[in-house]
């Protein structure tokens, strides 16, 4: 009898060799590989490629004037920052996955959803990280209405499909995917090959049977999604839930979106009632605020079409030792080194032989040109220990010649620098389009950042 064939692959990185080796050759990993018999490892192979076809539709390639293009089906998950992300509300059949660090709040964020839809919709919730009764106690805590909602805590993939096709819920929520397993597969849960294998198959479910499935994911130490890069690729949309420990604020941002833009954010705050949306991030970004302190300069960024104020605080204090020290935190921080060089050879400012430290209130993390000349301003106004004035803002991007030029969306930033009470607002001399300056707010026009510094401190 001929011998069953087998391949090996690399149960962290998916990777298939035709011998077994100790160390995967493609991510290193040591002891990672495992043997599979060939068959099942088309069949699951088989299995994923059928996961992005509906069923029951003919496959063949088509015309693109034949394709049916209505708008996609979208509910309105009762949270308005979270549809705002994904783009106007969840569409039916995708599936999102939502990812934060430990305890940020992505099991409360999902349980507070369901409140707004097991009114409508009959919702699953299944987790392998709590039971039932945990659950329960957690919802009657935060005060959810939950008829229409059903619970399932369990960890395998085949009792879930199993669960979901007796059920037939139009919404699925799995937290986390990095406990669900295939008893198919010898990985071990949470391993890059169980979780592909696992997002397949709710893939299949979402597409096949037309469910809306958020999922939830964890994330490894340098913040991305534990898994395999293909996993951000297999789904529609990938959200990021971030905060700072010691802060209340959660920031949602859309790291991919099939159906609708990205760099959009929904802001949350994290009490006792669990989170509660935050309609107006400016004011709540803004507030205590110090008065008459160096330091500190705000600007406004464009969070996808939103208008958000930040507050850029910069610390300046002589090197011990010769030997200076840098930190950004919320800042780009190659940008910030970079506009640390700028203003010491073109604003005239010696900071080399100062350690600096610049940080972004509010856990925001701001990687837009237009809050350049904000940094600059903070950090000159911390050498010269002289408090920028606390109704102004600054906008505006630092070339490397100290020159300033002109922001996108400019109009829409001066209206909510003036909504949040700003009455000054440092801006470049020439702008791409018109300006049209809201009343009460006075526009310093400049060209260089020396002119700004002589202008302010
Ligand atoms: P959780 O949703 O369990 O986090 P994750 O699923 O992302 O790991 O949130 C847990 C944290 O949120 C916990 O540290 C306590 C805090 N929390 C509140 O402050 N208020 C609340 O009402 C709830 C439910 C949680
Ligand atoms: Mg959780």
């Amino acid at each position: 009898m001929a011998k069953a064939k087998t391949i090996f692959y690399c149960t962290q990185c998916g990777n298939e060799t035709p011998k077994w080796q100790g160390r995967c050759s493609a991510c290193g990993a040591w002891n990672t590989i495992t043997e599979q018999p060939a068959s099942a490892a088309a069949d699951s192979k088989k299995r994923g490629t059928a996961a992005f076809a509906p069923v029951g539709k003919a496959r063949r390639p088509q015309p693109i004037a034949e394709v049916e293009a209505s708008d996609e089906l979208r509910f309105h998950t009762g949270m308005s920052e979270l549809d705002r992300v994904l783009g106007g509300g969840a569409v039916k059949g995708s599936l999102v996955l939502v990812g934060g660090a430990p305890g940020i709040g992505k099991s409360t964020l999902m349980l507070q959803i369901c409140d707004n839809l097991c009114q409508f919709a009959h919702v699953l919730y299944v987790s392998g990280e709590e039971s039932e009764r945990q659950i329960k106690l957690r919802a009657q805590r935060l005060g959810i209405r939950s008829e229409g909602l059903f619970l399932f805590s369990e960890t395998n993939l085949e009792e879930i499909v199993a669960a979901v096709e007796e059920q037939k819920p139009e919404i699925l929520i799995v937290d986390s995917i990095q406990t669900i397993y295939n008893g198919d597969s010898n990985a071990s849960p949470g391993s890059v090959a169980q979780v592909k294998e696992c997002t397949m198959t709710l893939m299949h479910l979402a597409k096949g049977m037309g469910i809306t499935v958020l999922v939830v994911g964890h994330i490894n130490k340098e913040g991305s999604l534990a898994g395999p890069k293909v996993l951000e690729h297999m789904v529609d949309c990938v959200l990021h839930f971030e905060g700072e420990e010691h802060n209340s604020y959660r920031i949602l941002r859309a790291a991919k979106n099939r159906f609708g833009a990205t760099n959009e954010i929904g802001v949350f705050e994290m009490g006792e009632q669990g989170l509660s949306e935050v309609p107006n991030p400016s004011e709540a970004l803004l507030s205590g605020r110090p008065q008459d302190t160096p330091g500190s300069c705000v600007t406004c960024v464009m969070e996808g079409v939103r208008p958000v104020l930040a507050e850029i605080q910069a610390l300046l204090t002589p090197s011990a030792y010769g030997n200076s020290r840098r930190s950004s935190n919320g800042f780009d921080y190659n940008r910030a080194m970079m506009l640390s060089a700028v203003l010491e050879k073109r604003g005239g400012l010696t900071i080399s032989n100062c350690d600096f430290y610049v940080n972004v209130i509010g856990g925001l993390s701001v990687d837009e040109p237009a809050a350049d000349l904000a940094l600059v301003v903070a950090l000159a106004s911390s050498f010269r220990d002289k408090p920028v004035p606390y109704d102004l803002a600054a906008i505006g991007e630092v070339g490397l010649t100290g020159e300033l030029r002109a922001v996108h969306a400019i109009n829409q930033r001066l209206s909510e620098v003036r909504r949040l009470g700003f009455t000054k607002c440092l801006v470049p001399a020439r702008s791409s389009g018109k300006l049209i300056v809201p009343e009460g707010l006075t526009l310093i026009r400049i060209t260089t950042i020396r002119e700004a510094i002589a202008a302010l401190i």
